[in-house]
């Protein structure tokens, strides 16, 4: 779809669930802003405050959102920290915290330290296959000791989907907050937070937009919860009109800006404000469309040559995200021998390939030269010469 817009590494990248790759858009900012840097110094700072805020309206369209209701900053780990310091207010009996046993570990560190500090209890929804989630085990989770749920849009190992929609209605129903992690959806399926009524939502912009390793991440809050104080406020969370003032008290920005803390990095947000140019010349709904064909087309290929391989993506498109997982025992020594042949995946322990073909810049002839290397590799063994080369890490 746009290929051309970026600089992609030798061989084939399908690595882009983990890092996207550096686009001339992100290039570009980063210079000039590098430049105004160079030139302007502390002066530079006229243009540089509020980019943040400036990068919203591109940013909201991505998450279904009011521009006032995103704001790119922090990680996702710092942005859910202080969106729980805001949200988790133990009362009662309604005290837990709820999340899954398929989460990425600094999300579930996150929560079990809240629930703690609460007095409660961080309650995991377990999965059956340890690949995926059933509907019907979340809902039965959203009990009445439930204050907040986090879950993950897109599950990082397996690429499951779930339905944010019908999970925040039920959330709602059994009196839950509920916040989501769209690290794996963000920039790859549509979102409609606003419409849904999620509470709120974090992501980082790393991965499948494309705005360099650790820049800032995004956050999202409803606009029905505005009033709410920022449970970690910073400076950076003021009112613009008046943050100059250096009052000694918070008077806090209307919106999601609100949730900032310390001054961000221009540098990491020019990645992120450059990598967005390329979601201005094509709809998320686009990218949707193509994404699912590609993973159709991968799980089809995977399907007739690799019987080795056992695919722990959801097949249901509604129910699939971005990426492929295949399972198999050598997924490790597979990964290394692929790389060496400059074709780049992702691995996870134990035993999971993940492949990601991005819309933006892959091709379904990359799938066919990575799915006949798999296949080469399974039939020859030579990617077992790789543990004995000392290449397991
Ligand atoms: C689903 C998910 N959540 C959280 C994180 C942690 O993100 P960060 O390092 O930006 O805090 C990651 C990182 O890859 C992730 O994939």
């Amino acid at each position: 779809m746009k290929r051309d817009a970026f600089l992609l590494p030798r061989g084939i990248y399908l690595d882009g669930n983990s890092l996207g790759p550096l686009c001339y858009g992100a290039q570009a900012a980063i210079e000039r802003r590098l430049k105004g840097w160079q030139h302007l110094a502390v002066s530079a700072w006229e243009e540089w405050f509020g980019l943040a805020e400036r990068l919203s309206p591109a940013l909201a369209k991505l998450v279904g959102a009011r521009p006032d209701e995103v704001i790119a900053t922090g990680s996702i780990t710092s942005n859910l920290h202080a969106l729980l310091a805001t949200f988790y207010r133990p009362e009662g009996a309604r005290r837990n915290l709820l999340a899954t046993a398929l989460d990425f570990p600094s999300d579930l560190y996150a929560l079990a330290a809240w629930a703690e500090r609460g007095g409660g209890e961080l309650k995991l929804v377990p999965s059956r296959d340890g690949h995926t989630l059933h509907e019907e085990d979340l809902l039965a989770a959203l009990t009445p000791d439930v204050a907040v749920a986090v879950l993950p849009t897109v599950l990082y190992r397996s690429g499951q989907l779930l339905d944010v929609a019908a999970l925040t209605r039920a959330a709602h129903e059994a009196g839950v907050l509920i916040g989501w992690d769209a690290a794996h959806s963000i920039g790859a399926v549509p979102h409609d937070f606003h419409d849904d009524g999620v509470d709120f939502a974090v992501w980082c912009s790393y991965k499948y937009l494309n705005a360099g390793p650790g820049a800032p991440g995004g956050l999202f809050v409803h606009e029905r919860h505005f009033e709410r104080a920022p449970g970690l406020p910073g400076w950076w969370g003021s009112d613009k009109a008046v943050q100059f003032e250096m009052a000694p008290t918070f008077r806090k920005a209307r919106g999601a800006g609100a949730f900032q803390m310390g001054t961000p990095s221009i540098l990491a947000l020019a990645g992120l404000e450059g990598a967005l140019g390329v979601f201005e010349e094509v709809t998320i709904a686009d990218v949707r469309q193509r994404s699912l064909a590609l993973t159709d087309y991968l799980i089809a290929l995977a399907d007739t040559h690799l019987p080795e391989c056992s695919v722990k993506t959801p097949r249901d498109p509604r129910a699939r995200g971005a990426h492929v997982a295949l399972e198999h025992p050598e997924a490790h020594l597979l990964s290394l021998a692929l790389r060496a042949r400059h074709i780049i995946p992702d691995y996870r322990a134990p035993n999971l390939l993940r492949l990601a073909p991005v819309a933006l810049y892959n091709t379904e002839a990359e799938l066919e030269q990575t799915v006949a290397a798999l296949q080469e590799l399974l039939r020859s063994g030579a990617h077992r010469a790789f543990r004995a080369a000392g290449g397991v890490t």
